[in-house]
């Protein structure tokens, strides 16, 4: 089987690695950060991601995978170099270049003859003629092949993806690195590298779009008296519309909507497009953002001393711990600002303290320690287990009982049997 490096082993690099090792390709990682390859020689899997660690643990035990700090020796032997490196919100919007052209110049004396240059991470729509020339080299391929791999579920999407993409201008190159995935049963898109970069922001930003109707939609639900959860039911059958990305929530975040979305803007922008339609998409999340913050306040009993709402949920999705553009934290901050104390419950959260955020939330270790003496408790991750809290029991600990369920996860009629005013988004 063939060698393989991969440059990188943050999310994206980690998950590659492993999946393709698991796929049977020896695999070599290498990552600036000592403390991490040290960990993950160890078997410890530094990210939270479903089945990875144990994944990585067998790839480990049988010898297809090793964790190094050294990007040239990575490369000297390798096949396949996958540039899985960080490329960060520019100042601009668009992703940021800058770690993969430095990488690219340590090691592109030492790549071997013959072996491709690929980018996994998202690199913005026409990179790769720089990356190309910046390789400088006759003798060594470039293909672009970008990730669709969501957070939580990342294993299952690199091995069972609904489509592989690979961009090239060389047949042969492409071919190859087709070949590396030869026993996942996908479809593979062959294509130019141009139209490859643009098929990962495309989907990402088609996905928001669809994400910010449903909210907007959820809205209309809420003052014509419709119910969001048989509207989009009704909706979904239709498979032109299909059911998934269909669900209203506290508005969409990650590392990866807000930040594709803004450089598909910010690209068509420069090369003289105003997809008006797009900033219409960023702008409506936002501002469903601050309409639900404000709901939230709104059921405060403005007569009383009432002043303290609990959060079940701050991560931007359920089977993750990442805060990063979480609509949820956005939330808690509006509130704050709204002189509101907020305590929260994430059960997969225990610090705040790295996200800066320790001021403004007080983290808890439960649902019960969360609802505390505050008056209204808002779901606004969709974590399963909170499906199995007994309201009863979380009232008995409350000012007062009203729920707000930002993510349609709860059983309305048990929540008022318990004696809660219910209101959801996309419900009255
Ligand atoms: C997203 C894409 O789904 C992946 O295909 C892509 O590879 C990845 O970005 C990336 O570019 O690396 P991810 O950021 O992990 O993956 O998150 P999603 O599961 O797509 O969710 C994004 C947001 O939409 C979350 O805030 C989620 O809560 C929200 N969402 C999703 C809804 O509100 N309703 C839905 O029905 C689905």
């Amino acid at each position: 089987m063939s060698e393989i490096a991969v440059l990188g082993a943050g999310y994206v690099g980690l998950t590659t690695a492993v999946c393709l090792s698991s796929l049977g390709h020896s695999v070599v990682v290498s990552d600036v950060n000592h403390g991490k390859i040290a960990s993950l020689n160890d078997g410890k899997c530094p990210i939270f991601e479903e089945s990875l660690e144990e994944l990585l643990q067998q790839c480990i035990e049988e010898s297809r995978i090793r964790f190094i700090s050294n990007n040239c020796d990575a490369v000297k032997d390798s096949d396949y170099v996958f540039l899985c490196l960080p490329t960060p919100e520019g100042e601009l919007g668009e992703a940021d270049m800058q770690f993969v052209l430095s990488v690219i110049d340590e090691v592109r004396t030492h790549l071997r003859s013959g072996a491709i240059v690929i980018t996994k991470s998202t690199v913005p729509i026409g990179a790769s003629a720089d990356v190309f020339k910046r390789i400088g080299r006759d003798d060594v391929s470039y293909v672009s092949n970008p990730e669709f791999l969501r957070e939580g579920t990342a294993v299952q999407d690199f091995l069972d993806p609904d489509r592989i993409v690979i961009g090239s201008t060389s047949d042969k190159a492409a071919s190859r690195v087709g070949m590396l995935y030869s026993r996942i049963s996908a479809p593979i898109v062959y294509t130019d590298p141009i139209s490859a970069e643009t098929i990962k922001y495309a989907s990402n930003s088609f996905l928001a779009t669809k994400l910010s109707f449903i909210n907007g939609l959820a809205s209309v639900c809420e003052v014509v008296g419709a119910d969001a959860d048989e509207v989009l039911r009704g909706m979904g059958m239709d498979t032109r519309i299909g059911e998934s990305y269909l669900r209203p929530g506290p508005g969409w975040g990650g590392s990866c909507f807000p930040k594709d979305t803004k450089a598909l803007l910010m690209t068509s922008d420069a090369r003289g497009f105003d997809f008006g339609l797009l900033r219409s998409v960023i702008d409506a999340n936002s501002r469903h953002i601050d309409r639900i913050s404000q709901r939230l306040n709104s059921m405060l009993d403005k007569e009383s001393d009432d002043r303290c709402i609990a959060l079940l949920g701050l991560a931007f999705k359920a089977g993750t711990d990442d805060l990063r553009d979480s609509p949820a934290v956005e939330i808690a901050r509006r509130l704050h600002r709204f002189g509101i104390s907020v305590r929260a419950f994430d059960p997969a959260i225990s610090d705040l303290s790295r996200w800066g955020l320790a001021e403004e939330i007080r983290v808890c270790g439960s649902a019960s320690e969360a609802v505390q003496g505050a008056s209204v408790v808002a779901v606004l991750t969709e974590w399963p287990e909170f499906q199995q809290i007994d309201p009863s029991s979380l009232g008995q600990l409350m000012k007062r009982r009203v729920v707000f369920d930002g993510r349609l996860l709860l059983a309305r009629r048990d929540w008022e049997s318990a004696g809660f005013t219910y209101v959801g988004v996309g419900r009255q």
